[in-house]
């Protein structure tokens, strides 16, 4: 228990109840007039995250480790029925009982994904037991390539079929991140033989490269979508959303990268400590 259990932890939940605040919200744009019921508990789950979110905005580096703790633990208890609700919501759509509905199923399953990450940092934190580096530098890169290609493929089939160019633009993104999500699994399934330094950081080099150009792709089309330049059904929230992951995955990307070469900067923590 010390300061940085209290900055991983802060870190963490500041940057992930907001991201399932903001899932409510685009749940709840996606449901039909007539689902009153999933509309009220997606403005539930809207209200818990942004109490969340603020409670953690108001604890500092100096707070108690043990309030964190227990912290920690309620914010486990609500990313656990946002998961259930998500994963109810997939089963909805797939059982074809919400036609109409405008949430796609593989965002729903992506949301999903999300809390369940938010879920297993929250474990971790608490009971203290991080991955070693190797493991982490798989998983990390496991999880986020796929949340990476799934947004080319939001991006693409939200866009207005008549914005030829940037349609093209994202399918581009997502075939590129399906290709570097086969590489990482290739690279997890010849574990522990592949994780040595050389191979490792090669593979966080040309993710950060990838993921760098995904980033600016995604802050160009929240520029235009915020000036309406472009012709979509893209909340600019969504815009805004999936731009912040990418920003998450590049600080996650050079956190490793320096602890690889040994440099003693964390970007997660220096950016909490703002
Ligand atoms: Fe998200
Ligand atoms: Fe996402």
């Amino acid at each position: 228990m010390s300061n940085e259990f209290v900055a991983r932890s802060l870190d963490e939940v500041r940057f992930w109840s907001r991201i399932m605040k903001e899932h409510s919200l685009f749940l709840k744009l996606g449901f039909r007039c007539e689902d009153t019921q999933l509309i009220q508990e997606a403005n539930q789950f809207y209200t818990t995250f942004e109490a969340i979110e603020n409670k953690a905005n108001a604890f500092t580096i100096g707070t108690d480790p043990q309030t964190i703790k227990k912290f920690n633990e309620e914010v486990h208890i609500a990313v656990s029925y946002i998961w259930m609700f998500k994963r109810k919501v997939l089963g909805l759509i797939l059982t074809c009982q919400l036609p109409g509905a405008n949430n796609f199923p593989l965002l729903v399953d992506h949301v999903s994904r999300e809390a369940n990450y938010f879920r297993n940092r929250l474990t971790e934190l608490n009971t203290g037991r991080l991955e070693p580096l190797p493991d982490a530098i798989i998983d990390e890169n496991v999880f986020f390539l796929r949340i990476m290609a799934d947004h080319a493929k939001f991006i693409s089939h939200l866009l207005d079929p008549s914005e030829r160019k940037l349609v093209d633009q994202a399918n581009n993104f997502s075939q590129e991140f399906d290709q570097l999500l086969f590489q990482a699994r290739d690279l997890d399934s010849m574990r522990p033989q592949s994780q040595t330094s050389p191979l490792l950081d090669q593979f966080l080099d040309q993710n950060r490269v990838s993921v760098t150009s995904l980033r600016d792709f995604k802050k160009t089309a929240r520029e235009l979508i915020e000036a309406c330049r472009i012709k979509s059904i893209i909340h600019p929230l969504l815009a805004d959303h999936v731009f912040r992951e990418a920003e998450r995955f590049l600080a996650i990307i050079d956190m490793f990268e320096n602890s690889l070469t040994g440099k003693p900067a964390a970007p997660l923590q220096s950016l909490m400590l703002d």
